[in-house]
């Protein structure tokens, strides 16, 4: 039985073949309608999510399955004081596959010591959301024809963001990846992930200015600041409004670079950037269900039983 903890638990190789997989959901849905019949997937979810929850659940009922779950720790026995460890060897006699979000780190990877189905960490605290980066890889080697050969620009919260941290990991695999880190002193990416990046002989430039870097770009990867994550209210009011991509500076960057984003969106892609041909966070959406499906359609061993 198979988890998913980080987006380095697949190999590229393997992760092509998902991405493949996911291609071919998204080009034939009818094939895949009902590949999931008779199975659930429980969504544990300990702390607020639309996108990630939703599209899980979005994902399975597309594969013919169905969904139950919960969508904040205030309605689950957590509030009674139930451990993860309990939570889910409770959930393995419901459900047949598992995607958990919860605040604090490695809680997935506690629930997945102890589950007899398969567990996703749909996000834990600041540290990894796999299942973003899986949609954020599939969204760039859709749209780009590649994963390699690519200069990336990460721009906002890159210290309590989760979905930078993993794609990061994740992006280091490929060939000839440069990365332009852009955020203000205080939210610079962790020294464990830079310290990673020298080990790894990754180039990589720590800056502060946006528009400085935009020309340079293959892809801008936005973020929120996260608020929820800030110990004083103070800090995130000076720094929420860091950056604002606006037209005017997308003026600054190649016809041809892609604009992505996890969402939610707050201030920091104006709206009127929406319409412009580079911004892909909606259809980067849109990936998240196909890349889901082919998860699930993989973690519950369907692809080796069609084999
Ligand atoms: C991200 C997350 O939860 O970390 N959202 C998401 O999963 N789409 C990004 C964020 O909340 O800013």
């Amino acid at each position: 039985m198979r988890h998913l903890m980080s987006p380095l638990d697949f190999s590229t190789e393997e992760l092509d073949r998902l991405f493949d997989l996911a291609n071919d959901m998204e080009a034939h849905m009818d094939k895949y309608a009902h590949v999931c019949d008779g199975k659930k997937l429980a969504t544990c979810f300990y702390e607020p999510s639309t996108r990630t929850r939703l599209s899980f659940e979005a994902a399975m009922l597309n594969l013919g399955g169905q969904v139950l779950g919960f969508s904040d720790a205030g309605s689950s026995s957590a509030s009674k004081g139930e451990s993860v460890s309990d939570t889910i060897r409770v959930i393995s006699c419901y459900a047949d596959i598992c995607a958990m979000r919860h605040p604090k780190e490695g809680a997935p990877m506690v629930a997945a010591s102890r589950s007899r189905i398969p567990v996703i960490n749909a996000g834990d605290g600041g540290h990894q959301h796999p299942t973003q980066t899986l949609t954020d890889l599939l969204t760039i080697r859709s749209l780009k024809g590649r994963l390699s050969d690519l200069t990336i620009g990460l721009c906002g919260d890159l210290k309590f963001g989760r979905t930078v941290h993993s794609l990061i990991h994740a992006l280091v695999r490929y060939e000839n990846i440069h990365f332009i880190f852009i955020s203000p002193e205080e939210l610079k990416v962790p020294d464990y992930i830079t310290d990673m990046l020298k080990e790894k002989k990754i180039p990589y430039k720590e800056v502060i200015r946006l528009e400085d870097s935009l020309p340079d770009l293959d892809l801008l990867y936005m973020t929120r600041v996260q608020r929820e994550r800030f110990f004083n209210e103070e800090d995130y009011v000076r720094l929420k409004d860091f950056y604002i991509l606006d037209k005017a500076k997308l003026t600054l960057a190649r016809e041809d670079m892609l604009i992505l984003h996890p969402l939610p969106r707050v201030n920091e892609i104006s709206v009127e950037v929406d319409d412009d041909p580079r911004a892909m966070y909606f259809k980067q959406a849109q990936y998240g269900v196909y890349v889901r499906m082919a998860l699930i359609y993989t973690l519950l061993g369907l692809d080796k039983k069609q084999a």
